[in-house]
């Protein structure tokens, strides 16, 4: 995952060095079906976007039915496959859930966990969050795509930096976190799904405190290494100026990428 990158910036291209590995991922929620999976599969635009010279991350996270299909759709290529969830039992009296195990067993890349519509929704608190993360890092391979944000309310108040720091410390296993196994995407609440972006000046302050915060808790070598990527409204009319800010290290796109157009623009302007 380490390397040098360069990436253009404004009109001109300077080179950025830095450890980190730019990350897309595409979170299709509940939403998708065989056809989106091979119409992306079958685009050779798709899959060299995706494979270009410039080191990338771009990794499409189905519903958990689709996890077999898109890892046979994207053997052979750069593109990982993630699921959208995962319970913290290896295995058990849980009716309707999945294990991290199982989701080895199908050799899925990712995970993503607690994300705010898991948390609001299906009421995962920064307990539950924090279990799944450990288990997921227990495992030998699985790597985890963790997701904070805070809502408008929490905004307003002032509190966004507490209340963030509040959802990775409910990770117990912190302390061991490697950062070629987790992602950290900051998904600010009012910003998901409503068209209404941080502004890349937002999100940077934010990464940077988490950076910071993260060199404290973590230890300065993991906050060097570990990519926090931005969520929310991202399309390819603000990826790019989003892109160039030093602390943002990728993207987690829910809407715009199951538009195949929309999302290679993403990647490419993510470059
Ligand atoms: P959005 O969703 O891009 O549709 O705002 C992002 C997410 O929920 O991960």
């Amino acid at each position: 995952m380490d390397g040098i990158v360069s990436r253009s910036v404004c009109s001109y291209k300077i080179v950025i060095v830095t450890m980190r590995t730019f990350f897309i991922g595409g979170n299709w929620k509940l939403n998708g079906n065989v056809k989106l999976i091979k119409e992306f599969s079958n685009s050779k635009e798709f899959l060299s976007a995706s494979t270009s010279t410039t080191e990338l991350d771009v990794v499409i996270c189905p519903a958990y039915p689709y996890l077999p299909t898109a890892k046979e759709a994207f053997a052979g290529s750069a593109v990982g496959v993630g699921a959208q969830n995962c319970h913290f039992a290896s295995s058990g009296a849980f009716t309707g859930e999945i294990s991290v195990n199982m989701l080895e067993d199908l050799e899925v890349d990712w995970v993503i966990l607690g994300h705010s519509e898991r948390r609001a929704i299906f009421k995962e608190t920064n307990e539950i969050v924090g279990k799944k993360v450990q288990a997921a890092l227990a495992s030998p391979d699985m790597r985890v795509i963790v997701c904070i944000g805070e809502t408008e309310g929490e905004r307003e108040e002032g509190i966004t930096e507490k209340f963030i720091e509040g959802q990775l410390l409910g990770c117990e296993n912190i302390k061991e976190w490697r950062a070629d196994r987790i992602v950290i995407a900051y998904e600010p609440v009012w910003a998901i799904g409503t068209g209404k972006v941080a502004t890349p000046l937002q999100a940077q302050e934010i990464h940077a405190h988490l950076r910071n915060f993260l060199a404290a808790q973590v230890n300065p070598e993991f906050a060097a290494h570990v990519r926090i990527i931005y969520g929310g409204s991202v399309n390819s009319s603000n990826a790019r100026e989003l892109a160039q800010q030093p602390d943002i290290d990728g993207f987690l796109v829910g809407g715009a990428s199951l538009k195949l157009d929309e999302f290679i623009k993403i990647i490419n302007e993510s470059k």
